[in-house]
């Protein structure tokens, strides 16, 4: 080991040691990475965009538990540049094609002290931003990388304003947004989303995320951001043996808030799919037994409350069925959530249904039906108790024809209950630290061996996984419409628009919305009018969508019911028509399966009225557009009446028309556009 350290040495020296390599630039010539080592040797990156600086310079590298830091004393070694211009299809998604279109650098620096190390760099530059990951190669002198610390560092040249939740707080990513200055952030979860006085708005995230620890931005001074990673509960935030990538660290760079939203650079980066043909899993509406248990109707326990009975889920297949949802989710039907089932989680079963859950029977009523049962796996973050039975839950649903599962992981930030890596016992674990992040992927993969796609809630972040395993269709990982049942507060009008540019820019979100009583648990106002409700289904992206209410409280709404039933859950595109990050949001999809297009917009507590030009019609095709917007009077934190005030009406438009649309506080609207045939 110690020869071959010095020949590598010996060779370093010969060679020319730059201080900087050349810059790569976006396609369009507008973004420019630098890559340098400073007169100690730190790596370091600095990025460009229009020839202002836009991230100043910025360190790269580690610490470690048990090895000297990745963090001085290297040189830059080599380079290798590549260009890239394609396609690829997503079998479901926001938009059928996504054009990958980047420039490419890698620069790999070498440490000569004290033992020869060297770490390389990759960078994809697209019109649209920046990723880079860093790359180990199998090498003696670090044949493990225990990582106590990546220390890659984001120093903003400039200040502007940040919307933004808190890491490493007990309640995961189910918080409300913060909007301060990015000069005031402390701790954030990505994606973080930034708006300079400029107009320039950015998006720190990561893609990718595979074996590794989710990375936190904490502001360390002034305007600069560091990585923190998620805790771990052995020594090191990261084991990783050999050569290995880590996840790419990403930056969205739009002049405003429509580059942002239609941007796939998270996906771009990510392995393309592995799974092959998912035509098993289709993209859909569905009910369940479930917003009854949040309004505390009924219960998840056993017992004279118990939701998850038999002839309660007969009910609602036949309901499902009859309106034309394709999924019934069930929760509390297995064993195990007696007593303080968040306490519990050792003894959930997966695989033995309460006495009054009756699964055979439940699931060939469905089939006969034309509906699926929609799994459910709560393990109360206890994947000590799950992993063990992963296998064979997943068997029994695919037995029984379920083809979609929702697992569940409540419980506080740092309390996952995992199996000790070494010996007996258990260890506590963090929901975005490396353990999870492989445990996530090994359910989407035991899954998958089942034709099973997944919807996690209170998972890790969507890095774009989807990509890679399309079964991994939806998850939770923000605040949710079950907080408009009981959440301290319930959610306020603005949390979509900001979720629209923050965590929505991640990937689908199971939000669970449609309820249109409008009430929370006991009767509780939620702040919305019922036009918003509608507007959920195109403006909060999910190839999984849930309609929450109670069957009782749905069958008030025929209209509202039925077009959720038909709103598509697949898109050939998407794009943000208007709208401002944490204020509204406007958003057409065109349907992927017919000519039909959608528009939905939302506000937050400002009436506005969103103007519309219909440019993205067919020259030439006559539309009937279909509205569904906020009445005269309607206010969406009024009076439930007030609430609930909704006109539909149709009118035929063409390309080059303009809608105009008011939107109540709290309010929305819905519009089908579909084509008459000619
Ligand atoms: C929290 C989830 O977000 C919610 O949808 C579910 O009903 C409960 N956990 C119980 O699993
Ligand atoms: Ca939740």
């Amino acid at each position: 080991m110690r020869l071959s350290a010095k020949i590598l040495a010996l060779a370093l020296c010969l060679l020319p040691a730059l201080a900087q390599a050349q810059p790569v630039l976006s396609p369009d010539g507008r973004i420019a990475v630098d890559f340098g080592v400073d007169g100690e040797g730190v790596p370091f990156y600095t990025v460009k965009r229009d020839g202002k600086p836009l991230i100043a310079q910025s360190q790269l590298g580690f610490n470690f538990t048990d090895a000297p830091p990745m963090r001085r004393g290297f040189v830059l070694e080599s380079e290798t540049r590549a260009s890239h211009d394609g396609q690829w299809e997503q079998p479901w998604g926001e938009r059928r094609f996504i054009r990958d279109t980047h420039n490419e650098l890698a620069v790999t620096f070498v440490q000569a002290q004290p033992t020869a190390r060297r770490l390389t760099v990759r960078v994809r530059v697209f019109d649209g931003g920046i990723g880079f990951r860093y790359e180990f190669p199998e090498q003696a002198s670090l044949p493990v990388a225990n990582i106590a610390e990546e220390l890659t560092e984001f120093a903003l040249a400039r200040d502007g304003e940040a919307w933004w939740i808190q890491a490493g707080d007990s309640n995961r990513f189910e918080y409300l947004y913060q909007r301060t200055a990015v000069s005031a952030v402390s701790a954030a979860h990505t994606p973080i989303t930034m708006r300079l006085a400029d107009g320039t708005h950015l998006s720190f995230h990561e893609a990718a995320l595979v074996d590794y620890s989710g990375m936190w931005l904490r502001r360390i001074e002034g305007l600069r951001f560091r990585s923190e990673l998620s805790p771990s509960s052995q020594g090191a935030k990261v084991t990783r043996q050999g050569a290995f990538t880590t996840p790419w660290r990403t930056i969205l760079m739009a002049d405003g808030p429509a580059g942002l939203f239609r941007n796939d650079l998270q996906l771009n980066l990510n392995a393309p799919n592995v799974l092959g043909d998912v035509s098993w899993f289709k993209p859909q509406k569905y009910i369940g037994v479930w917003w009854e248990m949040h309004l505390e109707k009924t219960s998840w326990g056993s017992g004279p409350k118990h939701g998850a009975t038999t002839a309660n889920t007969l009910r609602h297949i036949d309901f499902a069925a009859e309106h034309g949802f394709a999924g019934v989710l069930v929760e509390g039907w297995n064993k195990g959530w007696d007593g303080n089932w968040f306490a519990n989680g050792k003894d959930f079963s997966f695989t033995q249904s309460y006495p009054d859950f009756d699964i055979g029977a439940v699931t060939d009523h469905a089939r006969r039906k034309g509906v699926r049962l929609i799994g459910h796996h709560e393990t109360a973050g206890n994947i000590a108790n799950y992993e063990p039975q992963l296998d064979a839950a997943m068997a029994l649903y695919a037995k029984l024809g379920v083809n979609l599962v929702k697992t569940g992981y409540v419980a506080d930030a740092g309390g996952i209950t995992a199996p000790a890596p070494v010996g007996e016992g258990t260890v506590m674990e963090w929901h975005d630290g490396q353990r999870m992040a492989q445990h996530h992927l090994n359910v989407v993969q035991v899954a998958a061996k089942h034709h099973i796609a997944v919807n996690a809630h209170e998972p890790i972040k969507d890095t774009g996984l989807r990509r890679t395993y399309p079964n991994w269709v939806a998850r939770e990982a923000a605040r949710g419409v079950e907080y408009d049942a009981w959440g301290e507060p319930r959610n306020p009008p603005d949390h979509v628009p900001e979720m629209v540019f923050t965590r929505l820019l991640a990937g689908p979100m199971d939000f669970t919305p449609g309820v249109f009583s409008l009430e929370g648990r006991g009767g509780t106002p939620i702040p919305s009018t019922l036009a918003r409700q509608l507007a959920y289904y195109i403006v909060v992206y999910s190839p999984i969508q849930m309609v929450a209410d109670l069957p009782e409280n749905l069958v008030k709404y025929p209209q509202e019911l039925s077009f959720t039933a038909r709103v598509p859950a697949d898109w050939a595109e998407s794009l943000l028509l208007d709208g401002a990050v944490g204020e509204y949001a406007v958003i057409a999809r065109k349907d992927r399966n017919s000519q039909s297009w959608y528009v939905g917009g939302v506000t937050d507590a400002e009436p506005r009225t969103a103007m519309f030009a219909l440019d993205f019609l067919e020259p030439g095709q006559t539309y009937v557009a279909t509205i569904h917007r906020d009445g005269e009077g309607a206010d969406g934190l009024g009076a439930q009446a007030a609430k609930h005030r909704i006109v539909h009406e149709t009118r035929h438009v063409k390309k080059g028309d303009s809608l105009s649309l008011l939107m109540a506080r709290a309010g929305g609207f819905a519009v089908s556009i579909e084509p008459v045939a000619q």
